[in-house]
C-alpha cells in the first residue's frame, strides 16, 4: 500500500501477529462484548488469516492497516519484529498517536519507541496459562501514561489472568519466574504423578490427586495469608510421613535446585536480550 493511502477508519484494537497468545486475548475480549468490527488483525499464512476471519468475524488485513489502530497489540515472535519494522518504518502509521502493547519476549521498549515515536509503549509478559485465562501477566507501563491509560491496558490484559505491575528492568526476572515457571511446575507435577503410580495408584487417580493438591495448597496459602513454612510445619507431624518425605527433599537439595533453576533462566534471558 502506498504511504499516502487514506485508511477509511481506525479500529479500536489492532493485532499484528494474531497467533496463540493473541487469539486467547481476542476470543475473551469478544466474549466480553468487544465488537468484531472494532478489531483488525494480521497473520502470516492465508490459512491462519481465513481461520481468524471465519472464527471471529474480525477484519484480517495488512500490517500497515492494522497499525492504524488506537491500541496496537504486537504479538509476533520476537525474531519477526525486524520484518514488521521494515514494513512500517517511514510510513505515516509510524507517526500515529495511541498505544502500543507488546507481548514479545525480550524486545525492549526503546526499540519499539524508535518505530512508534508518538505512541505510549507498554510491555507485557504473559505466561502460558493465559491461554485459558489463568495467566499471570507482568505489565511494564510507559512512564508517560496516565492512570486511565494504564487501567485501559490492564483491562485488556485482565482477560488473560492476573495483571501485576512491574518495571521494565524486572522483565528478565519475570521471564525466568512466571514466564518459564509453568514448565518448572509441569515437571514437578509430572514427577509427582509418576511417584503416585510408583506407589500403586492408577495414572488417572494420581493426576486428580496431584492437580487438586497443588491447586488447593496455593488456594490455602492465599486465602489464609500463610507463609509456606507455616503450612509445611502444620502438615509435618512428629515422626510422621510428611517429615520423612521432607527429609528426602532437603537431602536432595530441592530448594537450592529450584533457586538455581530460576537463576539459570534469568541469566539466559539477560544473555538473549
Ligand atoms: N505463548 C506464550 O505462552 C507466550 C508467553 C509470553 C510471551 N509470548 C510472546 O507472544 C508472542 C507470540 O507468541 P505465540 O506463542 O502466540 O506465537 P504464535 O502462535 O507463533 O503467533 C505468532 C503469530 O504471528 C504471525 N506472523 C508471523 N509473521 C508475521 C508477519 N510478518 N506479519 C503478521 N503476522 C505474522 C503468525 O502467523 P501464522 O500463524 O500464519 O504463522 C502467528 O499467527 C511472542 O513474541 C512471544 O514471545 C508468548
Amino acid at each position: 500500500m502506498p504511504n499516502n493511502t487514506i485508511v477509511p477508519r481506525v479500529p479500536a484494537l489492532g493485532i499484528i501477529g494474531c497467533g496463540r497468545m493473541a487469539e486467547a486475548m481476542l476470543a475473551r475480549l469478544l466474549a466480553k462484548g468487544l465488537l468484531p468490527d472494532h478489531v483488525w488483525v494480521s497473520a502470516r499464512s492465508p490459512q491462519r488469516q481465513q481461520y481468524l476471519a471465519h472464527t471471529y468475524g474480525v477484519r484480517v488485513t495488512t500490517n500497515l492497516e492494522v497499525a492504524t489502530a488506537e491500541t496496537l497489540l504486537l504479538a509476533v515472535k520476537p525474531q519477526v519484529l525486524a520484518d514488521i519494522e521494515s514494513e512500517l518504518a517511514d510510513t505515516p502509521v509510524a507517526q500515529e498517536m495511541g498505544v502500543v502493547l507488546s507481548i514479545m519476549a525480550g524486545i525492549h521498549s526503546g526499540r519499539l519507541r524508535r518505530l512508534f515515536p508518538q505512541r505510549l509503549i507498554f510491555r507485557a509478559m504473559p505466561n502460558t496459562p493465559a491461554q485459558v485465562g489463568a495467566g499471570v501477566i507482568a505489565l511494564a507501563s510507559d512512564s508517560a501514561a496516565s492512570e486511565l491509560e494504564i487501567q485501559k491496558i490492564k483491562n485488556l490484559l485482565g482477560v488473560l489472568g492476573q495483571v501485576v505491575a512491574v518495571s521494565e528492568g524486572q522483565m528478565d526476572a519475570v521471564t525466568a519466574l512466571s514466564g518459564s515457571g509453568p514448565a518448572f511446575v509441569a515437571l514437578i507435577v509430572e514427577a509427582l504423578c509418576d511417584a503416585g503410580v510408583a506407589v500403586g495408584l492408577s495414572r488417572s487417580l494420581t493426576q486428580e490427586l496431584v492437580y487438586g493438591t497443588i491447586a488447593g495448597t496455593v488456594q490455602l496459602l492465599k486465602e489464609r495469608g500463610l507463609h509456606p513454612a507455616q503450612l509445611k510445619d502444620a502438615v509435618a507431624s512428629p515422626a510422621g510421613t510428611t517429615i520423612a518425605g521432607l527429609e528426602v527433599l532437603e537431602a536432595a537439595g530441592m530448594r537450592g535446585t529450584l533457586m538455581q533453576t530460576v537463576k539459570a533462566a534469568y541469566e539466559r534471558s539477560q544473555a538473549l536480550n
